[in-house]
């Protein structure tokens, strides 16, 4: 493939794997590293931990592309593009604990050969910056900083790589976009490029819009049951306005996953 290129992806987890498995597929040259012994050992011997349908059958179909390791060094050797997918769990403040994207980040100081180093995990409008000038510090100032955060949905993450509504690529400098784009080609969605804090901000951004659709027809379903309307007959209807749009409008039991709280309290804690 003409624009092959070597990736390192940190996080063997829901959004590493994904990534990494889908970067393969697209034709580039993967190695995946976790720090944790038994999930490495598990992909190794080509078994997936987690469940997402189609990411089974597209790590066995591109094995001579994707490799898994737990050394951060054998990972990074020769590759031209590192990504960060690691957690980033609410601290006690609600911010996001961003120890682990720091360790990675530090794992790469000595990766002079990098081209970008992409983050994908969910981080604070203003991580970039500081990751920038931590890079320029350590004498890495020509790697180019991306944020391309993930939109995914549980359950569909493997056809929302490839399928995306949009992809956000904000970078600290147009080169980096350009290599990033390009690592895309055959993803069928529109790249939007930007800069690194409107990125960042995008994620938190689009995660807030959801969880008010979602709290909006909550407290609907409150007055609806008070009043005697008919919930499921007020959002259906009012989802049928194309500027208001029918997902996410299901009354039930609040909002909860992965995302939703822990985004919306980095937000605030913004
Ligand atoms: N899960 C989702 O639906 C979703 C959607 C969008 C964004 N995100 C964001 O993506 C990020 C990753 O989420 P996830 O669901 O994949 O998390 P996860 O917990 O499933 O996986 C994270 C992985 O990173 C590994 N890890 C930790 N430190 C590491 C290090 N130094 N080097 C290599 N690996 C390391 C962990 O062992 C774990 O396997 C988070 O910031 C999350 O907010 C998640």
């Amino acid at each position: 493939m003409e624009h092959a290129r070597r990736v390192a992806v940190f996080g063997a987890g829901y959004i590493g794997l994904v990534t990494g498995a889908c970067l393969a597929e697209l034709g580039h040259t993967v190695a995946v590293r976790d720090i944790l012994p038994e999930r490495v050992g598990l992909l190794q011997a080509g078994e997936v931990p987690i469940y997402e349908p189609g990411l089974g059958d597209m790590t066995l179909r591109n094995k001579e592309r994707l490799r898994f390791t737990l050394d951060a060094e054998d990972a990074v050797r020769g590759a031209e593009v590192a990504y960060v997918c690691v957690d980033t769990p609410p601290t006690a403040s609600g911010d996001a604990d961003l120890s682990r994207v720091w360790a990675v980040v530090d794992a790469l100081k000595g990766a002079s050969h990098l081209l970008a180093l992409v983050v994908k995990s969910t981080v604070p409008v203003g991580t970039g910056r500081r990751i920038r000038a931590a890079l320029d510090a350590a004498g890495l100032g020509h790697v180019g900083y991306v944020s391309n955060p993930e939109f995914t949905a549980e359950g569909r993450a493997v056809s929302d790589f490839m399928n995306p509504d949009r992809i956000v690529i904000g970078a600290s400098d147009p080169a980096a976009a350009d290599l990033i784009k390009a690592l895309h080609a055959g993803v069928n969605g529109p790249a939007v490029v930007m800069d690194v804090a409107s990125a960042e901000m995008t994620k938190l951004a689009a995660n807030a819009a959801l969880a008010t659709k979602i709290t909006l027809a909550n407290e609907l379903a409150t007055v609806c049951e008070a009043t005697g309307a008919d919930i499921e007959r007020v959002t259906e209807a009012i989802g049928m306005d194309h500027r208001i749009g029918p997902h996410f409008l299901k009354a039930g039991l609040g909002y909860g996953g992965s995302c939703f709280p822990k985004d919306s309290r980095a937000l605030h804690a913004l």
